[in-house]
């Protein structure tokens, strides 16, 4: 057992456990085909469509979860990406984006379990919390660049606004707030372990979301 205060974060714990399935993730065919601008602006769109069932659910799960003691200290409103999602729906697909939208089935087997922890474990919807928005946090400003200068579209405007956080002025910083949070977590030992490995199923369900798109896409079709 690690003497008092010597114990490793849990923000680094969690980063550490979760790095080779980002390796994965960020090298997945579908990621490297659309970010090397082999793929066209239709996958891109169908990639953003399985973000905004992934957020709802988040999103929508995050109401309820304000006032709980481990879950509630990470539902901030500067994150919220749902509206930003709609938007850059409306221009990718035109005003009636919402006909005919549905989820890939890793996409909604994803979002059931997002919905599934917001509903019955608090701890473990934080997995998913960070999964995704300290992701898009970081490497997702990478994303919105590629996608800029690949498709066209306004820097930071209409199509790419769900990488652009307008409520944080310093990503690098919320950063460094996010992590305290982490290693504040309201949770013993063994729950600490369960969040990390539900990151580790959040990173998986990411994955499989990018085969099945990989899938749609093939570049040798
Ligand atoms: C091509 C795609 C991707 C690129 C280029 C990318 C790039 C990056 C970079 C550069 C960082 C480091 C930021 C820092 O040290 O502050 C990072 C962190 C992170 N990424 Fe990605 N990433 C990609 C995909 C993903 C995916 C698909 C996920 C999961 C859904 C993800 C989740 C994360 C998380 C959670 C962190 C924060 C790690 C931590 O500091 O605790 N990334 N990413």
């Amino acid at each position: 057992m690690d003497a008092p205060g010597t114990a490793t974060p849990f923000s680094t714990l969690i980063r550490t456990a979760s790095h080779q399935q980002h390796t994965e993730a960020e090298t997945s065919t579908f990621m490297g085909d659309l970010l090397g601008g082999r793929l066209g602006v239709d996958a891109y769109t169908r990639y953003t469509e399985q973000l905004w069932f992934v957020y709802r659910a988040l999103e929508d799960g995050a109401e309820s979860l304000r006032s709980d003691p481990a879950a509630g200290p990470f539902i901030r409103s500067e994150l919220m990406r749902s509206t930003e999602l709609e938007r850059d729906l409306a221009h990718l697909r035109g005003p009636g984006w919402r006909e005919g939208l549905a989820p890939l089935p890793a996409t909604a087997a994803y979002a059931e379990r997002v919905a599934e922890c917001a509903r019955t474990w608090p701890a473990g919807y934080i997995a998913h919390h960070y999964t995704r928005y300290l992701g898009d946090l970081s490497g997702g400003q990478i994303i919105r660049d590629k996608a800029e200068k690949t498709w066209g579209f306004a820097r930071k405007g209409d199509g790419v606004r769900f990488y652009v956080f307008e409520e944080i002025a310093n990503p690098a910083a919320f950063k460094r707030g996010y992590r305290e949070l982490l290693d504040a977590v309201d949770a013993d030992d063994l729950e600490k372990q369960r969040i990390i490995d539900e990151c580790k199923r959040a990173f998986a369900l990411n994955t499989a979301v990018f085969r099945e798109l990989g899938e749609v896409f093939p570049l040798s079709a």
